[in-house]
């Protein structure tokens, strides 16, 4: 079968790289690709990944059999509904069901009316209601913004000027706002794979969202993910599919939002048990990284039952072992950032995705925030640990820096 995957991150670089290994992948295309994907298939580096007639087009002409689509981005774009009009199957939602990640006031209604534990919420788009209610709210509050924002639209703070002003330029940017309780506890992403009628999970990653070391500072896109999560208990992880996964399985179908393809739950997992972040439609970014390698069932395999209907009988198998991924980024991340920095070094061995890279001439360049994901894999978490950042140590580019502590805290 001929695979396109779409996207150019160290998501795509890491599912690129799945599918490589299936003997029963004859073509691989990346649209657009990076400067890792390259050397698994080929790129089509003028493809943008938003550009669903592009997309469709080159589908067509190359009898592309089977597409995955890494980025939430083109799903918004309907680039699974128009790829079904040609015919060509395609793991991600409609753009339909891909609201439930791109608006986060239709997953926040969502989420209500299956009474799916969440936090409580408004959503505003007058700038005055909104100022009202969160001066005259006196618990703590998170700013988001309710369209996609690659990571950077949610704001937490105990400053209420700040959050005032940021939900009033959301506002002023066209966006709805929606404000709700801060939750504590600790993080846990989980990804359903779905058919359109059943499901099964993956074990649970921890993505580390803040900059800064000790899960400080200012959200990003990810800066690193560890797989499984030693800390999340057997009880809790019931009570999450009891409370959450199942529910939103059973609302998707009466909803009829069902699809093929990834589920993404962003969890909290407070004192009152799991409650309910935010859902994305596709696998996270760096959460890829980490499960993909772990998973030992053949990739064509598994993507095709999602699309058949055969994922009840096609339960994905996974490795025992422990997943570590260490993002490097670029300096200035996740605010401004230069790009088209030298890539000086790359490690000789070890497992390694790029993101956005490109190659000129011998040279690779840089071209996003989040460049590179070093992924260690072993039988431990310590030693999964130690191998992504013998790696990570080895990428080198001017003012290049990663977190120094992935998976050696707990709680994210
Ligand atoms: P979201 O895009 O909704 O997942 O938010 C991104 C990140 O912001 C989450 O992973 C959390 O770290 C944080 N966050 C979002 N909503 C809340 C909340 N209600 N309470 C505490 N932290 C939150
Ligand atoms: N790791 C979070 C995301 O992909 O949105």
């Amino acid at each position: 079968m001929r695979v396109m995957v779409v996207g150019n991150g160290a998501r795509e670089h890491a599912l690129a790289w799945k599918f490589s290994q299936s003997n029963r992948v004859s073509g691989l295309v990346v649209a657009p690709g990076n400067a890792g994907t390259l050397e698994l298939g080929e790129n089509l580096v003028d493809v943008l990944q938003d550009d669903v007639d592009a997309i469709v087009r080159v589908c067509v002409d190359r009898k592309i059999d089977l597409v995955f689509v890494g980025p939430e981005g083109p799903l918004e774009h309907g680039l699974v509904d128009a790829l079904a009009e040609r015919g060509i199957r395609a793991i991600g939602p409609t753009a339909q069901s891909a609201r439930l990640e791109a608006s986060k006031s239709f997953s926040k209604e969502f989420m209500v009316s299956y009474r799916i534990p969440t936090a409580d919420y408004r959503s505003h788009s007058d700038a005055h209601e909104l100022e009202a209610h969160i001066r005259g709210t006196s618990h703590a509050l998170v700013v988001k913004k309710s369209g996609l924002a690659a990571g950077k639209g949610v704001i937490e703070s105990d400053d209420r000027d700040l959050l005032v002003n940021a939900g009033k330029r959301f506002i002023e940017e066209g966006d709805t706002v929606v404000v709700e309780e801060r939750l504590t506890g600790f993080e846990v992403s989980v990804f359903g794979l779905s058919d359109g009628v059943n499901h099964v999970i993956l074990p649970p990653c921890t993505d580390y969202k803040k900059a800064g070391v000790g899960s400080k500072g200012p959200n990003t896109g990810g800066m690193g993910a560890i797989c499984p999560v030693p800390w999340l208990t057997a009880d809790e992880l019931a009570a999450i599919r009891s409370s959450i996964i199942e529910p939103t399985y059973r609302g998707l179908a009466d909803a009829n939002l069902a699809y093929s393809g990834i589920l993404y739950f962003g969890i909290m997992v407070t004192e009152d048990g799991p409650k309910l972040l935010e859902y994305n439609v596709r696998f996270g970014d760096p959460e890829a990284q980490v499960l993909l390698p772990l998973i030992t069932t053949d990739f064509l395999t598994l993507s095709n039952a999602m699309i058949k209907g055969e994922i009840a009988s096609t339960t994905p198998e996974v490795s025992p072992h422990s997943s570590v991924a260490v993002t490097i980024a670029a300096p200035g991340y996740p605010s401004e950032y230069p790009q088209d920095l030298e890539v000086r070094s790359l490690p000789r061995s070890g497992l390694l995705f790029h993101a956005s890279t490109h190659r000129d001439g011998s040279t690779i360049r840089t071209g996003g925030g989040r460049c590179f994901t070093a992924v260690g894999v072993a039988p431990d978490l310590l030693a999964a640990r130690n191998a992504a950042y013998a790696t990570a140590r080895e990428v080198a580019f001017e003012g290049s820096w990663f977190r120094p502590d992935i998976g050696g805290r707990i709680f994210g």
